[in-house]
């Protein structure tokens, strides 16, 4: 990477945290590195205060962009090694990802390395083709490795459930003028930023009677309406605790389940609004057993190509430094 000092397999664990996926596309990460190793930080400026008033969710993203670092530096021929939340004077530095010993790389490490740049969220209607239990079953295992679970909600009666829920949450959410304007602050017209959700990667209005309301990106009557899948496959990941050390594991887990599901031409897109607001987020919890708390809703399905959204490059979010010691 010019002028960063960075090479190898540091580069290219950078270059691969900052595909990760975030809220808004807000990527709230920046990166230090001392030659040895890279110190990954929590940017606060890139917090959603509305939506995200805790952090949960940039938490996620940053564990998400760390799992995308173990991925590349597996693929790169080394082990990592990572302490997360290594001092707890500074919380905003969630990670230290280092390359260990020599590690040879099997195909389905390079498999997953290149789902890190292929993975992207697709909003847009799924085909009705299901998608076969051996693929929904690598999706709760690779939840698993990671320390986590994915509720996969195949009953008909709770599915119903998780989409009124949804309906409930988009509703609070759309009537609340603060997260309208966060929304609008983050939702790009054009193509020209590297932050934020183009409108075009939003996906059409869902039809009456289609199951699930997507996040809108853009004016309701701006919108095509569209028919959604009829058998939408939903999924709940929630972890067992909800400290700031289980949002940055579940982060990992979730970015293992979307390259897990990308690496098999499955398509994917989150459905956050029950676990934005805190009433349906109680409900949801229930409705997975009362044990887990939920950390992501996201919706599986075989898709059509969706456009893609923008990233500062790597260069622009790393920093020189003392790697954060
Ligand atoms: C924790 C989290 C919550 C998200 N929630 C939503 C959501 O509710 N609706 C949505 O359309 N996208 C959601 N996203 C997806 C982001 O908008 C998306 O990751 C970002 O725009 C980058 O695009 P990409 O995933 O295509 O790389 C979420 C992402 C994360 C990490």
């Amino acid at each position: 990477m010019p002028g960063s000092g960075l090479s190898g397999p540091l580069t290219a664990a950078l270059e691969a945290a900052v595909r990760a996926p975030s809220p808004h596309n807000t990527q709230p990460w920046s990166f230090e590195f001392d030659g040895d190793r890279i110190a990954v930080f929590l940017d606060p400026r890139r917090v959603l205060g509305v939506v995200d008033p805790d952090g949960r969710e940039a938490r996620l993203s940053c564990g998400a962009a760390v799992l995308n670092m173990r991925v590349a530096l597996r693929a790169a021929g080394r082990r990592s090694v990572v302490h997360l939340l290594p001092d707890h004077e500074r919380p905003e530095l969630v990670a230290l990802v280092g390359a260990g010993g020599v590690h040879h790389p099997a195909p389905a490490d390079e498999v997953l390395a290149r789902a890190v740049f292929r993975r992207r969220s697709n909003r847009r209607p799924f085909t009705d083709q299901p998608v076969p239990v051996r693929v929904r079953e690598s999706l709760v295992r690779a939840a698993r490795v990671e320390g986590a679970e994915l509720f996969v909600l195949e009953e008909p009666a709770r599915l119903d459930e998780a989409a009124r829920l949804l309906r409930r949450a988009e509703h609070v959410q759309s009537q609340d003028p603060a997260f309208r304007e966060e929304l609008r602050r983050w939702t790009v017209e054009g193509r020209d930023r590297e932050d934020g959700v183009p409108v075009l990667a939003g996906g059409p209005r869902p039809a009456v009677g289609s199951l699930l309301s997507l996040r809108q990106y853009a004016d309701e009557d701006t919108r095509a309406e569209r028919p959604y899948e009829q058998q939408p496959l939903v999924a709940v990941l929630a972890s067992y605790t909800d400290t700031a050390l289980a949002h940055l594991r579940t982060g990992q887990a979730m970015q293992r389940v979307l390259l897990t599901a990308a690496s098999q031409g499955i398509s994917a897109s989150f459905l956050s609004q029950p676990v934005e607001v805190p009433a349906t987020r109680t409900a949801l919890r229930a409705l997975v057993g009362g044990r887990a708390h939920p950390q992501a809703m996201l919706r599986f399905g075989y898709g059509f190509p969706s456009p893609g959204t923008g990233r500062r490059p790597a260069e622009a979010v790393v920093r020189r430094g003392g790697a954060s010691r």
